[in-house]
């Protein structure tokens, strides 16, 4: 069925694509966000600017709400930022779509909000006691979205991605794990990992982060969270020789001391999105990264 989409943030590295595969869906879809994106049309505002977003939420089937700080490690360091724009950003959207009676809304929460888990793999029903202010945004987040669908019979679905990556993702700075080691590889300059890298993580597809949302589009009235997670859980050194083996160069690994409090198991059990959405994780991450380096490939000189 044809809808009409709102979604914030559609210029970065997920919004981009969720916006194509909407489009190629047959949705018609709208961008808010302050940086451009020129394949779809863009309104580039601030979503905190509530008096200028409003009216464009008229008529308006659904929101995805992707618009958000990423940075965990800013976020230690700027955590009034982070409230302000992740958490007042959700509420001013959210306050929009209020007005315009406007009630299915989907957004990215995070594996952030599990903090250092008791339980691997993880379930929904782990603690959620977040250890960075980027973490508190995603759960104040997830507050509030629920509070809406009680008062306001929303429909709310907080989709809770653990690492993301695929072609495309070029964040600045970049401290995100996959497109910093294919960087450091390829320019020869030293890989740093903290510890041995024996620390296994949760890598999932863009493709499959994007298709469970279409999915989540079905969703009944009600408040919806799920793990969205990859294949298999693979150690920081794992993925450092699957990418030396594509890229065909050695890395320069250089340890650090292992940082206090960092989990050294951090991956999901992703089976409620499986019974809810009926999605499975379909790119295995040898799949996968071959797929990023060769973006990479293809656009950096
Ligand atoms: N990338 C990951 O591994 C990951 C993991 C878990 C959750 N998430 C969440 O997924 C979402 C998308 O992540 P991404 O990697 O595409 O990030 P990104 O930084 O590439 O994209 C975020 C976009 O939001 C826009 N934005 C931020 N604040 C805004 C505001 N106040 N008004 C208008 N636009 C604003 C930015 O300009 C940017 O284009 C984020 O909410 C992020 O927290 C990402």
């Amino acid at each position: 069925m044809h809808m009409n989409i709102l979604v914030t943030g559609g210029s970065g590295f997920l919004g981009k694509h969720l916006c194509r595969v909407l489009v190629s869906a047959g949705h018609s879809v709208l961008n808010i966000d302050k940086k451009p994106f020129s394949e779809v049309e863009t309104i580039q505002t601030d979503v905190l600017d509530q008096a200028k977003i409003e009216q464009y939420f008229a008529g308006k089937d659904a929101v995805f709400h992707l618009a958000s700080y990423i940075e965990a490690g800013e976020s230690v360091e700027q955590p009034e930022k982070y409230l302000q724009n992740n958490v007042m950003g959700t509420l001013s959207v959210l306050e929009a779509m209020r007005k315009h009676d406007v009630k299915r809304f989907l957004f990215s929460s995070s594996a952030a909000i599990y903090g250092n888990p008791l339980h691997t793999p993880i379930k929904e029903d782990e603690r959620t006691i977040p250890i960075n202010p980027y973490g508190v945004t995603k759960m104040a987040m997830e507050g509030l979205v629920s509070s809406y669908v009680e008062s306001y019979g929303f429909t709310g679905v907080a989709l809770r991605y653990f690492n993301l990556y695929g072609p495309g993702e070029d964040h600045v700075p970049e401290t995100h794990a996959i497109p910093r080691f294919i960087q450091q590889i390829n320019k020869g300059e030293d890989v740093t990992i903290w510890g041995d890298g024996s620390h296994k993580r949760d890598f999932v597809y863009i493709d499959d982060i994007v298709r469970a949302h279409l999915l989540a589009l079905e969703l009944p009235q009600g408040y919806h969270y799920m793990n969205l997670s990859g294949k298999n859980a693979t150690s920081v050194i794992d993925v450092i020789h699957m990418l030396e083996t594509i890229l065909g160069k050695q890395a320069n690994v250089k340890h650090f001391e292992f940082r206090p409090g960092d989990p050294l198991e951090l991956f999901a059990d992703a089976s409620k999105a499986k019974e809810v959405l009926k999605w499975e994780p379909q790119v295995g991450l040898e799949e996968g990264l071959q797929k990023t380096v060769e973006w990479f490939r293809s656009h950096t000189a």
